[in-house]
């Protein structure tokens, strides 16, 4: 134990958490409101399915947002900063407050009621923002769609979730082009097997809409109708669903990872206090899209539950000029950053006198997540900016960091290419894959936990428990862990290194696809008859999605000028249904793909030969022909 009165360590706090589970949360649950106080900390009495502070009342809304009215009702909240639309504006709590008020006053006009489903399908504009949070005051269930996902992608997610409502945009833009959102989520509405009564449309006056009489709703108006109304907090139970968010597995069906409410709340909260050290009256600046998990817990949720501003940002790192990130943080004297690994490897293309010309004294550390750091660009950003680079790595699943630095609790060193220790709550293994037994240090296995997982993780996939436990605890043999689906390694001092996924899932740009995914819209293309899509290394965004496609009648591949527009036809079927996030970079034509003599596409030595490595062991293969093809077809792109 630590010396009397010395704060504890990282290892001690985490080895507590572990050991005194519950009252450790117990006192972590203190940093939230409650309406009503929990009675039993933590239920496990249905492993691997843990429910957190039971019997407990609070809800997101408040913590984010009504409780700080108090202390700091003009002080900044949300600023939303658009070098797309050239606005900039700041709401302040009080603002945000009657915003949000506003918005649950046009939901509930509509019918929403607490644990119905809302599918928010946006741009980064501020009444994304207040829809989220209005679902959280009354109780509905958010359900943010990426806005890069086309039709195909968003109807299957309405399928899901049966949604009482949709609210989106007339359109987004996105390097100065406008994108239509209206057509996509008709086209959506269209392909969905029950479609929601209603639609709310937030005009932005960059694109006409057609208007659906009956289901499509002008939030203006509607705003303007309800602009005094009172809309008091919903009080629910800690394990109530906040939220669901899909992600992409193995499958080509993407699962909605489910939250509670209680368990999200004060793991945020700690991770602000202990990880990302952010206080009241600062500004929190994430260059994330609220379509995605760091948007939710470090956007939205985890800032304002902090009683900090938190920057929404519709622009890219590049636009007016390569300094536009670091003009934000003077601007509003930002102190804690959170940003992704690609976007600092495109800033590293720049000039990087872009980088001095701004006044960054206010900064305190550069959180970066979502894909693998690596080295020279860690080493880069951190002497260009003279400030910690925090790397942290956690999953959708998990909602808040699982290895990182903990500033809060102790000033442990960042080392390179790893992204820290075991957090507090982790019960984190590396485990052998054919055994289930933990391997030694500096021995690879897979990053797995022992349940129950700590508040603020996934308590379910959507209306699928069955999958949750097949999908997460099953792939251990001998035990019930959860996977990460990651591997990694530990070193002697317990920092952990991150190797690559045991799975079909690739990182584009810190943008998590399931090949699956890939694969099954390519082969809706009528000319396909099969197809196998890998991740190869990138040096801009970590990975790139590559196509190997069969065709039905290959002669319709037999010259380049047809294997062009073939390729270009793919890509825009991936564009159409998917969204361009999941296009491939090149797609190949051959006439067979490399298989196991049971039928099985040998991925990992299709990935190898793209990156040029060795294909590894091939005597299951059932026709090194195969593999012959594919090492001319990418010879012949080289
Ligand atoms: O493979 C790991 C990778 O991204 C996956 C999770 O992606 P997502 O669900 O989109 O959540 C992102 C939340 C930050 C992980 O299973 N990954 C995430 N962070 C890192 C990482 N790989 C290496 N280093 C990281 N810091």
């Amino acid at each position: 134990m630590a010396a009397q009165g010395a704060a504890p360590s990282l290892k001690e706090v985490h080895e507590r958490s572990i050991r005194e589970r519950e009252s450790f949360w117990a006192e972590q649950a203190q940093l939230i409101d409650w309406n009503e106080p929990f009675g039993q900390v933590l239920d496990y009495s249905r492993p691997p399915f843990a429910r957190w502070f039971l019997g407990g009342r609070t809800n997101l809304c408040h913590n984010a947002v009504d409780r700080h009215l108090a202390a700091r009702a003009h002080q900044p909240a949300l600023i939303y900063e658009s070098t797309e639309v050239d606005v900039s504006r700041v709401y302040t709590f009080a603002e945000l407050h009657r915003e949000v008020v506003r918005m649950a006053a046009v939901m509930r006009s509509l019918g929403v009621g607490r644990g119905d489903r809302v599918i928010v399908y946006m741009p980064m504009i501020p009444e994304a923002v207040f829809a989220m949070l209005a679902c959280a005051r009354i109780g509905a269930i958010h359900s943010v769609v990426f806005g890069g996902f086309a039709s195909h992608s968003l109807a299957s997610r309405i399928d899901d979730a049966e949604p009482a409502l949709v609210v989106s945009a007339d359109a987004g833009s996105r390097a100065g082009k406008v994108i239509e959102y209206k057509p996509l989520l008709d086209a959506a509405l269209q392909l969905a097997s029950r479609a929601p009564d209603k639609v709310l449309i937030v005009d932005r006056g960059l694109a006409p809409w057609e208007r659906v009489a009956g289901r499509d709703e002008d939030y203006a108006t509607l705003r303007e109708r309800h602009l005094d109304e009172d809309v008091p907090i919903e009080w629910l139970e800690s394990n109530e669903v906040s939220y669901t968010l899909y992600t992409s597995g193995t499958t080509g069906t993407p699962k909605g990872v489910q939250r509670d409410v209680g368990g999200h709340a004060v793991a945020l909260a700690a991770s602000m206090k202990y990880i990302f050290c952010g206080n009241a009256g600062e500004t929190y600046f994430s260059t994330s899209d609220i379509g995605w998990v760091v948007g939710h817990s470090y956007i939205v949720y985890g800032p304002l539950i902090a009683g900090m501003a938190t920057i929404l940002y519709e622009g890219t790192p590049l636009r007016p000029d390569p300094g536009i990130l670091w003009r934000l943080v003077e601007k509003h004297r930002v102190s804690v950053m959170f940003s992704a690994p690609t976007a600092i490897r495109v800033l590293k293309k720049q000039d990087p006198s872009w980088l001095a010309k701004y006044d960054l004294s206010s900064l305190r550390a550069l959180f970066l997540a979502g894909e693998p750091l690596d080295e020279p660009t860690a080493r880069w950003i951190a002497e260009a900016i003279g400030k910690p680079v925090i790397d942290n790595y956690w999953q959708t699943e998990t909602g808040w960091p699982i290895l990182t630095v903990a500033h809060g609790i102790e000033k442990t060193e960042p080392r390179f290419g790893s992204p820290g220790m075991a957090m507090y709550g982790y019960d984190l293994r590396l485990l052998d894959e054919r055994t289930g037994e933990e391997v030694g240090n500096n021995e690879k296995g897979v990053v797995a936990m022992i349940p129950p997982l700590p508040p603020g993780c996934m308590q379910t996939v959507w209306r699928n428990d069955d999958r949750f436990v097949q999908t997460y605890f099953s792939t251990v043999p001998g035990r019930l862990a959860y996977s990460t689906f990651d591997w990694g390694i530990r070193d002697d001092d317990g920092y952990y290194f991150i190797l690559g996924r045991t799975d079909d899932v690739i990182n584009v740009a810190g943008h998590r696809l399931g090949t699956r995914e890939i694969e099954e819209t390519l082969s809706s293309h009528p000319a396909v008859a099969e197809c196998a899509v890998v991740g190869v290394a990138d040096s801009l965004k970590g990975q790139v999605a590559t196509a190997f496609v069969v065709l039905k009648d290959p002669s319709k591949a037999a010259d380049a000028n047809a294997r062009l527009a073939l390729e270009g036809e793919l890509m825009a079927t991936v564009d159409k249904r998917l969204g361009a996030i999941g296009r491939p970079n090149r797609v190949h034509f051959v006439t067979m793909l490399p298989k196991t003599r049971s039928g099985k596409v040998l991925r990992r030595s299709i990935q190898a030969l793209c990156e040029r490595r060795d294909p590894g062991d091939l005597t299951t293969i059932e026709d090194p022909g195969a593999l012959e093809q594919l090492r001319q077809a990418l010879g012949a792109a080289a």
